[in-house]
């Protein structure tokens, strides 16, 4: 496992463009997919999440044209909603969560069955959020079941993890209000609507991505929102719109935004990143702690219905904040990043309702504030009851104007590690980052890119 050693630097200037949104890819491959014609995809991510996706999408009979490294396009022949072929052995999703509820979606319309198994870390991510609803509409599922004999809650007990086998077909419309915010779960359902008769209600707690909303409506799907329920009529083909241009991704640029805050005299221009308003939760933080952020809306293109825009970053002095359970859901993959900035901040900084972050690709609350303590930060982690009486976590964060280099871990998590990395070419001394590999997971050309900008 390759260790990572970093010296701070002075600062970061210049201009990048990023690899496309993983969130967006994932779904560009899934819907072309399952629609009629052929759809071109640009700015695919070459990264071992989205490559997990094509592959798979493959392996369910879809002719994907080789990417080509070059431009990152793929071509994608379609092959209409029930098109897709029963897979010859159990499909391998191996770390890529969005592949595997996104797919356990997709697959609840099929009237084969498949297994669906996994790498280490997605073992332990929880399933039930997804598999109970589907099985709601009709799926038969099959799941690893773990009884939680300590959770206070009776309904919470039990939980399913993978491996998953499901067989679906026949599927009926429900109406359904969702007990946790994740996109993951709500697209998962919407895919499955597809193939449901009648129409689908979903009610989110609050507003997650909507990725694939905007998609589905960009495919023709019949959907709709209607007093914040989205609407979707199922049984209706999906209709390419050609191409597809992937938009920079919002969050890997999160990582390079908060270094241009934090280092002096730095400025950064990041070209075509995605801006959709429910992924700049962290732009909207930054702001409001005092970041001097700018976005340049650029014309529309063939994205979609993706805001893309140019962002540009200045240095800047931060104030502590309080972030409240309702924004969280879209920062979600930007938490561990605003820890770090929040330990620049004057004053103490406050995010509450982050416990979804336990359930990552490790415990990113545990990763960070234990990597962040180590470089000398002060981080206090604290449950409490909501006005609903669920049982919540904050984040509190005390600003300490100085960190410094010590051995942390990535604990084998993608954001993590480049938050990590971060924090080392701000901190004074040396900074040593044990297992960088988990990078490659989402931004392969992370460590790259960021010598680029380096001054
Ligand atoms: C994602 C949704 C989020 C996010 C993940 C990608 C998606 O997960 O953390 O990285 O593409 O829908 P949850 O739905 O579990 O919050």
């Amino acid at each position: 496992m390759p260790s990572h050693h970093i010296q701070p630097v002075r600062s970061i200037q210049g201009e990048l463009s990023l690899p496309g949104d993983k969130s967006i890819a994932h779904r560009s491959i899934i819907i072309s997919s399952i629609a009629k014609g052929k759809t071109d995809i640009y700015n695919f991510p070459t990264n071992q999440d989205c490559l997990i996706t094509f592959r798979l999408f493959r392996k369910l009979g879809v002719r994907i044209s080789n990417i080509n490294r070059e431009d990152f396009t793929l071509s994608i022949e379609g092959k209409g909603l029930y098109g897709l072929k029963r897979a010859t052995s159990p499909l391998s999703v191996n770390e890529s969560g969005t592949t595997f509820r996104l797919l356990l979606g997709i697959l609840a319309g099929q009237r084969f069955s498949t297994t669906l198994i996994t790498a280490h870390s997605l073992a332990r991510r929880p399933m039930r959020r997804v598999t109970e609803p589907l099985r709601r509409m009709g799926a038969i599922i099959k799941a690893r079941r773990v009884i939680n004999l300590r959770s206070s809650v009776i309904k919470e007990r039990i939980e399913e993890y993978p491996p998953i086998t499901i067989k679906g077909g026949n599927l009926n419309r429900i109406s359904y209000k969702m007990a946790v915010a994740s996109a993951q779960v709500k697209s998962a359902l919407l895919l499955a609507a597809l193939y449901a008769k009648g129409t689908t209600r979903i009610l989110e707690p609050v507003k997650t991505r909507d990725h694939t909303e905007r998609m589905l409506k960009n495919f023709r799907a019949n959907i709709r929102i209607e007093n914040k329920f989205i609407l979707l009529r199922g049984q209706n083909e999906l209709t390419s719109p050609g191409k597809i241009y992937i938009p920079g991704d919002i969050s890997s640029a999160s990582f390079f935004i908060v270094a241009a805050i934090l280092l002096p005299h730095s400025y950064l221009v990041l070209r075509s990143v995605g801006v959709n308003p429910t992924r700049i939760g962290l732009i909207r933080i930054l702001r409001r702690m005092g970041a001097d952020i700018r976005i340049v809306p650029l014309g529309a293109s063939f994205s979609g219905g993706e805001p893309v825009a140019d962002v540009i970053v200045r240095s800047s002095k931060l104030r502590g904040v309080r972030v409240s359970s309702s924004e969280v859901p879209q920062l979600i993959d930007e938490l561990s990043i605003l820890m770090l900035a929040s330990c620049f901040a004057e004053g103490q900084t406050v995010i509450c309702g982050v416990e979804e972050l336990r359930v990552k690709e490790t415990d990113r609350i545990l990763s960070m504030e234990s990597n962040l303590k180590r470089m000398g930060a002060e981080i206090f982690v604290s449950t409490y009851r909501s006005s609903s009486g669920k049982l919540r976590e904050r984040i509190v964060v005390r600003g300490v104007k100085c960190l410094r280099g010590a051995r942390v871990n990535s604990f084998g998590d993608h954001r993590t590690a480049m938050s990590m990395v971060i924090a080392g070419l701000i901190a004074k001394g040396r900074t040593v980052i044990d297992d960088v590999d988990c990078i490659d997971k989402s931004f392969p050309g992370f460590l790259i890119t960021l010598r680029k900008i380096i001054k």
